[in-house]
């Protein structure tokens, strides 16, 4: 969720979203990542997180793809509640501490752009947080809709934009002003929070992400806001 980098300017990615610059920065910053997850989330990723299991409804051994799954943070609640879930994250550094920590968990590193998975092969998709660091969203939204089965659902978790306009002035001057200081204070590297400050800011709201769910071929789109629209639910079904 949180896209600190790893040290260096140079290994961080921009808003451009190189496969290999994002894939750099996640690399280097997989040890910290869930830590920094809670904290900068104020612990409501735990909230989110069971929100999108919510929405998926896994019934017992339904397979599922988590997109982008970084380290498994949603991956694991999803198996808890008895899905079987295959882990696909572009970072080896990420997909090797999920492995490390979640011995369960299948773990493959692959491109959100070109899965190594047959046709309809899922019951569900999911991507939390990931969406919003690839380089071309709508294709890969369409690659998770090949690799699910007819009737089988999507849903998507990224941050959003808070509805309320009061709500939205003061997040959005947290993630300006007090980011970095909690950046300052928790990591190394307190430039680490531009990119999600910025990527964060520069991402469509609820209906410009609902309209490029529909674009990859989705249907009967919805959403719902966690946090007054901080973070968005998106589900839709492959028709
Ligand atoms: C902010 S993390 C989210 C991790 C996890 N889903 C979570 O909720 O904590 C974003 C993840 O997207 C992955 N990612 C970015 N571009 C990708 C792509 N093209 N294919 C697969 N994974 C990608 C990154 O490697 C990173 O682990």
């Amino acid at each position: 969720m949180t896209q600190p980098s790893p040290g260096s300017d140079a290994a961080r990615a921009d808003l451009s979203k190189r496969p290999a610059e994002v894939a750099g920065m996640f690399d280097a910053v997989a040890r910290r990542y869930d830590r920094m997850n809670s904290l900068a989330s104020l612990g409501q990723d735990r909230r989110w997180r069971a929100a999108l299991v919510g929405a998926l409804e896994p019934r017992s051994g339904e397979l599922m793809l988590d997109l982008a799954a970084g380290t498994g943070a949603s991956a694991r609640p999803l198996e808890r509640a008895g899905a079987r879930v295959v882990a696909v994250d572009l970072s080896f550094g990420m997909v090797q501490w999920g492995r490390r920590h979640h011995r369960r968990l299948p773990f493959v590193q692959g491109d959100a752009l070109a899965l190594p998975f047959a046709d309809q092969t899922f019951d569900a998709a999911t991507c939390s947080f990931g969406l919003r660091n690839m380089v071309d969203p709508v294709a890969a939204l369409g690659e998770l809709r090949r690799v699910v089965r007819p009737d089988g659902s999507l849903v998507v978790c990224e941050f959003s934009k808070p509805v309320n306009a009061l709500w939205r002035r003061l997040y959005e001057g947290w993630l300006r002003r007090a980011m970095p200081k909690l950046a300052a204070l928790a990591s190394s590297d307190p430039a680490a929070y531009v990119y999600l400050t910025e990527s964060i800011l520069d991402w469509p709201d609820q209906a410009g992400v609902a309209e490029m769910i529909s674009q990859a071929g989705w249907s009967a789109v919805e959403w719902r806001n966690l946090t007054g629209g901080v973070v968005a639910l998106h589900r839709a079904r492959r028709g």
